[in-house]
């Protein structure tokens, strides 16, 4: 499959792109967001909680919390950030079987998970060249091996 590719020019345009993901993660999926910071994945991720009826605005980069579940139209969203993620003090299995459990799952600084979830669509963002609030966020495949 190609990679789909995406240019954004404003926050609007990120929302926009995470509200038309939300219909195709839902019910369960899971989005795996990384890249820099400020690039735009918790911008990403308030799109995807509109998308689900979730108030943008209770979707935070959160400081403390690694995890945090929201209640959207039609069942949960969970938002996840591992910036401060320390391996040593999370409990891996209790992460992966969130991330196999029910709602819609988006992760942020997925590239710091301990494990490859199965199914998870990832997007990697950064800053485009189009000047200071262009971004580029591309999905990357993986190619699975069973
Ligand atoms: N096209 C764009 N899409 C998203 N954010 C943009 C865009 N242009 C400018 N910005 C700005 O970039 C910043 C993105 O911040 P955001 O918190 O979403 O980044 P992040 O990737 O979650 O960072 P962190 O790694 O700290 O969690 C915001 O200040 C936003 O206003
Ligand atoms: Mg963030």
């Amino acid at each position: 499959m190609q990679n789909r590719r995406w240019l954004s020019a404003s926050v609007d345009d990120t929302r926009a792109l995470g509200r038309a993901l939300a219909a195709e993660l839902a019910p369960d999926g899971v989005l795996l967001l990384s890249g820099d910071l400020g690039c735009g994945k918790t911008v990403l991720a308030q799109g995807v909680a509109e998308g689900l009826g979730v108030d943008p605005a209770e979707v935070l980069s959160p400081t403390f919390n690694l995890i945090r579940e929201h209640r959207g139209r039609s069942g949960p969203f969970v938002h996840v950030d591992l910036y401060r993620l320390d391996p040593g003090q999370v409990d891996p299995l209790g992460l992966e079987e969130m991330l196999a459990g029910p709602g819609v799952k988006v992760v942020e600084w997925a590239e710091r998970l301990p494990f490859p979830v199965a199914g998870a669509r990832s997007l990697q963002l950064s800053r485009g060249s189009g000047g200071a609030g262009g971004r580029e966020i591309v999905e990357t495949t993986t190619t699975t091996s069973r």
